[in-house]
């Protein structure tokens, strides 16, 4: 099912987004190749998950700058369950991080410079508008990832337990919110011309700062016999389902200008992983805390 862009007008459809208090995962021994035994994807996944606790502070302050703003209460209410379900990934990706630091990935380094870069810079000297763009954007990209995670047994075999569902209940959640941020601009920005040019911005920053990231990580724990295991990994990379021509399709659909994150409709997918995993005798329905 496809959906039309809402005009600002539009009332925001109401939508499930439950905040679920988790407690810490199992910890799994992680080792420098956690990814499928791959060291570019293990440390593309690190550096991801290392962007997450600072890069997700931006996002829910870049839209609760705007929350007293928004007209219609369905979304208001969105937005502080939107910020709850951020700020549980961003606590329990910074424990995964620390013990991702031990092993040998650069957690640390990339955690500070998120935060200098989104936190210290971009939210002091951007308008509060483009950084809901930004937001907006990123969220795009988080919402795709997190749908080819959960629609790919390719892409969820890559991980052992500990990791599979810690991403998979980062996904789920991702794509339960993936409108907010992009419907608050709408409502209270919308500004199309300035959307899509965040997002190209956006996309240099982001791809750039994983591309940087991942370079620097594998570079810092990999020696010269590790070559030729490095350029098997790299040949491999070009099928993996994360780079899939659909999911550029898809990233690229953002600068249509009657794009909505709904025109992805994710409803069946939701409710499967809602049911594996919170649902009756679901992987990690002991772990919400009530
Ligand atoms: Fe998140
Ligand atoms: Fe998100």
């Amino acid at each position: 099912m496809t959906r039309s862009a809402q005009s600002p007008t539009d009332e925001s459809p109401a939508r499930d987004i439950p905040v679920r208090r988790l407690e810490p995962f199992p910890a799994d021994r992680l080792s420098l190749r956690f990814a499928g035994a791959d060291p570019v994807m293990s440390h593309a996944v690190a550096v991801l998950s290392a962007m997450f606790p600072n890069g997700e502070d931006f996002f829910v302050r870049s839209v609760r700058n705007y929350r007293d703003q928004v007209s219609d209460p369905e979304l208001r209410q969105q937005v502080n369950r939107f910020a709850g379900q951020e700020t549980m990934h961003g606590r329990i990706h910074r424990d995964f991080n620390n013990r991702l630091q031990e092993v040998g990935f650069k957690s640390n380094v990339v955690d500070r410079s998120v935060g200098i870069g989104f936190n210290g810079v971009l939210a002091r000297v951007l308008p509060e508008s483009v950084q809901l763009a930004v937001t907006a954007a990123l969220e795009h990209y988080t919402a795709t990832l997190a749908e080819v995670l959960m629609s790919e047994p390719k892409a969820q075999e890559l991980f052992g337990d500990e990791v599979r569902y810690l991403l998979l209940w980062h996904a789920l959640e991702e794509s339960e919110h993936k409108a907010v941020a992009f419907e608050v601009y709408q409502e209270v920005v919308g500004n199309e011309l300035l959307r899509r040019a965040v997002m190209q911005a956006t996309t240099g920053v982001f791809v750039g700062g994983l591309l940087i990231g991942t370079v620097y990580s594998a570079a810092s724990n990999l020696g010269v016999r590790d070559l030729p295991e490095l350029v098997r990994s790299l040949a491999r990379l070009p099928r993996s389902p994360f780079l899939a021509p659909g999911v550029l399709r898809r990233i690229l659909s953002y600068n249509r200008p009657d794009f909505h994150p709904d025109t992805f409709d994710a409803t069946e997918l939701v409710n499967r992983w809602r049911a594996d995993l919170f649902g009756t005798g679901g992987v990690l329905a002991e772990r919400v805390r009530t």
